[in-house]
């Protein structure tokens, strides 16, 4: 819709300009709602045509917008022409912008702003995004709760503009661990405790036989045989390390299902051990791994380890390890390997891995290193990488478990509920709990620049005043009611005339601006664009809540009207892509 509108405003320019209209469109965008007064819908930069991109406006930019905006003409589309610092501003003609908005809405569904021209010149791609990624029987820690749900949304995001979306679950699954909790379940696991709570139970062994072997070098001793076990492939130690896997993701795609999250691969650092050690034999005949000088710290059988220099020069400080002294992959190795796999399997146009920031350089030199080994594609490899969020705790403690932290949600959301008198006596109240806490908690993770730390505080995360997840879910329920109350004739044959006060308008003009704050994350994959611009849309719905009565109005002024034909039928802005249905009766 607001594509439309652009088209129309670049067509005269384009005019006037002598410039192509494809050119001008991206320099028209629809003016974000002020608080004070109603005010034009749409604005061009002139800075943006003029080539200077350092994003200033130029001294003379204010005259430019001057002599551009006394060539333009107002139509039957622009009824209004301005200026400001360095814009030229146009107002939509009120009832064609009513209408035009209304339909769109009602057109697209939940597609609106989706099938926006500003995504159209772009192709369907191929999309690989890694998250979430949790280790096996270590705690799952706010940075993977976190990545859990940026990953999500990135994916979210990038599947609802039409691209063919891969999520994968990259399990720490293999290393030392294992060793650990293999010998430590031989000496403390119950069979029982691992049925009925899996990941509960290998967390306690992990933490029990952690501390035992500092303690005890025998202990020590066997969770080293057993990893050598796995290393070398002994059916016995791998059909158990296979159990606790297999049981672990049963629970994670339980818990994850809670979240609305799912992933069309578990895959994990495991499968990459045999790969992993194809990638050093290729490095090596490819002459791009140095062993290191013989390390004589270590026995005398084991070799020294591997790196492969990232600098081009030697400099031994741009090194990064790709094998143990024995011979072992790192976790680098394996992401190379894993990486390579991705793109056999899926041949991406895009890879995004999201993990918190302490990764960053990790992933810099997976990158590097499959550019060096002659990987062009590495350019198609993204890291997005978010901050340290600290003090998050539940009941039991630091989160170590995902479940925690969403059982933690619904309990402090149901005494919030039980605590407010107006709430209502609901069916299933721990489901609504749930939800309602979820979105506080989405909503105040996504509401910064996802590389910022921050403090985590449930309060601020449960407020029930001001920009939170309740308030966006308030307002949800609150017109999800007012369309189940008088339903939604409206949006077929409405009065335009009945439209026009000052809140509606603003909801109009900010709903012109949706595609272009989905351009926004789309291309940043910061949602912090999109949360702002539903809170000020909630923010809108509440002011006209406040002002537009429904109940007890007429109902062509509450909205259940019917008959009339608009003015705008004389308009002659009609694009093709509204040709349809309503739109017809009314507007041909
Ligand atoms: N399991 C890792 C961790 O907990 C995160 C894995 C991220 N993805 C990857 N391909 N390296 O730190």
């Amino acid at each position: 819709m607001a594509c439309a509108f652009r088209r129309s405003i670049a067509c005269q320019l384009s005019k006037v300009l002598d410039l192509p209209p494809e050119s001008l469109i991206k320099s028209i965008s629809a003016v974000p709602v002020s608080k004070k007064q109603e005010g034009a819908d749409f604005q061009l930069s002139v800075d943006s045509l003029l080539e200077d991109n350092s994003g200033r406006s130029r001294p003379d930019s204010q005259a430019k917008a001057d002599r551009l905006a006394e060539k333009l003409k107002c139509g039957s589309v622009v009824s209004e022409i301005s200026t400001g610092p360095g814009t030229v501003c146009f107002k939509i003609n009120r009832e064609l912008l009513t209408k035009a908005v209304l339909h769109q809405v009602m057109e697209d569904g939940s597609e609106y702003g989706l099938k926006s021209e500003l995504f159209s010149g772009l192709p369907q791609r191929r999309i690989v995004v890694d998250f979430s990624s949790p280790n096996v029987a270590k705690k799952f820690h706010v940075g993977h709760l976190r990545s859990t749900l940026i990953g999500n949304f990135i994916a979210n995001l990038k599947e609802a503009l039409g691209h063919k979306v891969t999520r994968i679950n990259y399990l720490g699954d293999w290393g030392l661990q294992f060793g650990l909790l293999g010998a430590g379940f031989q000496l403390f696991g119950y069979e029982e405790k691992l049925q009925s709570n899996p990941l509960q139970h290998l967390f306690e062994v992990y933490v029990q036989v952690n501390k035992e072997a500092e303690e005890d070098k025998n202990i020590a001793q066997l969770a080293h045989d057993f990893f050598r076990q796995l290393e070398l492939g002994d059916v016995q130690a791998l059909s158990l390390w296979q159990r606790f896997r297999d049981l672990s993701v049963t629970e994670y795609v339980r818990i994850y299902k809670r979240l609305g999250i799912y992933f069309d691969e578990y895959s994990g650092e495991s499968f990459y051990r045999e790969k992993a050690q194809a990638i050093l034999q290729l490095l090596e005949r490819r002459g791009l791994l140095q062993k290191t000088a013989y390390d004589y710290y270590c026995s005398l059988t084991r070799k020294g380890s591997a790196v492969v220099d990232l600098s081009g020069n030697g400099d031994p400080s741009a090194a990064c390890t790709v094998m143990r002294a024995d011979g072992t992959s790192l976790y680098v190795t394996r992401d190379i390997a894993a990486a390579l796999d991705r793109m056999d399997k899926y041949n991406f146009d895009a890879m995004i891995y999201v993990t918190d920031k302490g990764q960053q350089k990790h992933f810099q030199q997976v990158f590097q290193i499959l550019k060096i080994m002659g990987c062009d594609w590495a350019e198609r490899c993204q890291h997005v990488p978010f901050g340290i969020v600290q003090g998050m705790r539940t009941r039991r403690g630091d989160v170590t478990f995902l479940e925690d932290v969403l059982n933690e949600i619904q309990t402090r959301m149901l005494q919030n509920m039980a605590s407010i008198k107006t709430t209502k006596a609901l069916e299933c109240p721990e489901e609504t709990a749930e939800k309602l806490g979820l979105a506080a908690l989405i909503i105040q993770d996504f509401r910064g620049l996802l590389l910022s730390d921050y403090q985590f505080c449930w309060d601020r995360v449960f407020q029930s005043r001001g920009d939170t997840g309740v308030f966006l879910q308030y307002t949800h329920a609150r017109l999800h009611s007012l369309e189940e109350t008088f339903g939604c004739g409206y949006l077929n044959d409405f009065n335009t005339t009945c439209l026009q006060e000052p809140q509606s308008v603003s909801i109009l003009q900010h709903l012109l601006r949706f595609d272009e704050v989905l351009y926004r994350s789309s291309q940043d994959l910061q949602p912090k664009h999109i949360v702002r611009y539903l809170l000020t849309l909630s923010h809108l719905a509440a002011a006209a809540h406040r002002k537009l009565q429904i109940k007890d109005s007429p109902p062509d002024v509450a909205g259940v009207w019917h008959g009339q034909t608009s003015s705008v039928q004389s308009c002659t802005f009609c694009p093709s892509q509204w040709n349809e249905t309503s739109w017809n009766n009314t507007c041909m």
